[in-house]
């Protein structure tokens, strides 16, 4: 059995530990280290533990982790902004993180995929495609051939990315967003639930609507 240590946790948790029980891995310990979801119309990360019909270690901190070659390390948050948890851990822990690929994602030939990266169930990735670290490819999503994802970035359930594409780092692309092919979509922008991208979008900008146009800036 393959024993996983999440470090950090926020709503995309549930979907993390399905992912890992697809893979034949329990939950061994989870460093939860950020802010509980102010959103009361969710379940606290400790209910979702909870639900869980094992018994696993949970710590509200870093303060006690130490790491250890038995586990497999996941990250748990989702946003880009993780970058800076996982900047510290590896500066003072020194620890590699897994990549995490749901048995149901079909995985186009050619496709590369950095340190990090969690596919899950229904994605279907097309030849030739390079996603790069620490990237979360949720339910459902197509990405078309050629295209590159950038590291840090969050890419929604149903989204369809077509080919030739390059979302650049630290993006997040809605649930059922389409970004039609060749578009390039800069660092640290947000589409819109349902936008449709029939051109460039600059970085730093959220953009939403059919066709989409950026809003205001990404704060
Ligand atoms: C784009 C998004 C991030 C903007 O969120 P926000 O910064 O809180 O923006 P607001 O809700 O203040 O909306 C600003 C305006 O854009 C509109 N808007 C927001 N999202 C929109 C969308 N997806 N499509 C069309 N219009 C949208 C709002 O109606 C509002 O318009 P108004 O000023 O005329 O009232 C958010 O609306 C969104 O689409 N989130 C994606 C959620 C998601 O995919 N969840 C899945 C998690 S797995």
């Amino acid at each position: 059995m393959k024993k996983y240590c999440i470090i950090g946790a926020g709503n995309y948790l549930s979907d993390i530990f399905d992912i890992i029980h697809a893979n034949n891995g329990k939950v061994v310990e989870i460093y939860h280290n950020a802010p509980e979801s102010e959103n009361t119309r969710g379940i606290s990360i400790k209910q979702r533990i909870d639900l869980l019909d094992y018994d696993v270690k949970y710590y509200r901190s870093l303060e006690k982790f130490v790491p250890s070659d038995e586990y497999r390390y996941i990250m748990g948050l989702a946003r880009p902004s993780k970058y800076e948890l996982i900047e510290k851990m590896k500066k003072k822990f020194k620890i590699n993180f897994d990549i995490l690929v749901h048995p149901n994602a079909h995985i186009g030939s050619n496709v590369s995929t950095g340190e990090g990266t969690i596919i899950a169930p229904g994605t279907v990735i097309a030849p030739n495609v390079h996603i790069g670290d620490f990237v979360i490819i949720n339910r459902n999503v197509s990405i078309g051939h050629d295209t590159k994802i950038g590291n840090f970035s969050n890419v929604g359930p149903a989204a369809n990315i077509a080919g030739s594409s390059k979302i650049d780092n630290n993006c997040i692309i809605s649930m059922g967003a389409l970004i039609l092919d060749h578009i390039m979509v800069g660092s640290w922008a947000i589409i819109g639930a349902g936008a449709v991208v029939t051109k460039d979008i600059e970085g730093g900008m959220v953009a939403v609507g059919v066709p989409a146009k950026p809003i205001k800036t990404n704060s």
